[in-house]
């Protein structure tokens, strides 16, 4: 299966930090943040991999990242997104990559602290449509929301005033080939942007769409609370939470 990266945007949310680089090269503790969405689809074994970038520093991740041979990649293909007009339009960008076949799409600033091989594996043997990571959290207000029954999904909202459940919609995402037809038909939002969960919603609409609960912390980084979290939750990771007594 194929992984895709979508770290386009202009990270406003980030100002002044994003005025002179990408969100995504911002530090989260000892690495670019772009690495981290990058480990989580090698070490589900996605080898792979198409980046989706954007903005006015898109030629940084080139010089980056380059061919991925430090990720063990043989190659990372990357594409521009113009403007900021939503994920789903980053998305429909990898088209051509995807060639018909399945991909695993994760958000840029998406970090997570265990794998997700499981439910890769559960999405490949799943004959078509869709597959979401659900993750409970205390502020669902701020995400995609997602209503479930047992294990079937009822509804999703995208950052709804009143939170159906506590179940966020995080950023990883499975789908077939038939995604890219959906997003074709997608109309902008009152924000002016493609929805990924008007995406969603046209799987749930189908009948086809599936979803894991996620294991471990989760955490997006595009808000100055949130990347500050993000660094603390891979600071605890990396050192067990004690201080480098060493530097
Ligand atoms: O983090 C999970 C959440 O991400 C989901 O729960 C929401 O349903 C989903 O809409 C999204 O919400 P945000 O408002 O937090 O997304 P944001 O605009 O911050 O974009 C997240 C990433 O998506 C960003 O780091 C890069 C990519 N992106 C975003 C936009 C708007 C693009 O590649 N192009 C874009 O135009």
């Amino acid at each position: 299966m194929k992984g895709v990266i979508l770290a386009g945007g202009l990270g406003t949310r980030l100002h002044p930090l994003t005025k002179i680089t990408n969100k995504h090269l911002l530090p989260i503790y000892d690495r670019p943040m772009i690495h981290y969405p990058i480990m989580t689809l090698v070490e589900a074994g996605i080898r792979d991999i198409l980046i989706v970038t954007g903005g006015n520093h898109a030629g940084e991740f080139l010089r980056l990242l380059g061919n991925g041979r430090e990720f063990g990649l043989d190659d990372i293909a990357y594409t521009y997104q113009e403007g900021e007009r939503g994920i789903a339009d980053a998305l429909a960008l990898a088209r051509h990559f995807a060639d018909g076949g399945k991909v695993v799409v994760i958000l840029g600033d998406n970090i997570i602290e265990k794998d997700i091989r499981a439910p890769v594996a559960a999405f490949d043997r799943q004959p078509s449509g869709a597959r979401l990571l659900l993750k409970k959290v205390p502020d669902p207000e701020r995400f995609g929301v997602a209503e479930i029954d047992g294990r079937r999904i009822v509804s999703i909202f995208e950052k709804p005033k009143k939170p159906k459940s506590d179940y966020a919609v995080t950023g990883i995402y499975m789908y077939d080939a038939a995604v890219f037809d959906i997003v074709a038909t997608l109309v902008p939002s009152h924000r002016n942007e493609l929805e990924i969960t008007d995406v969603n919603n046209a799987y749930l609409k189908r009948g086809d769409l599936q979803f894991d609960l996620l294991d471990g912390w989760w955490t997006d980084a595009g808000t100055f609370e949130s990347l500050f979290r993000a660094n603390q939750l891979v600071r605890d990771k990396a050192t067990g939470g004690q201080p480098d007594r060493a530097s």
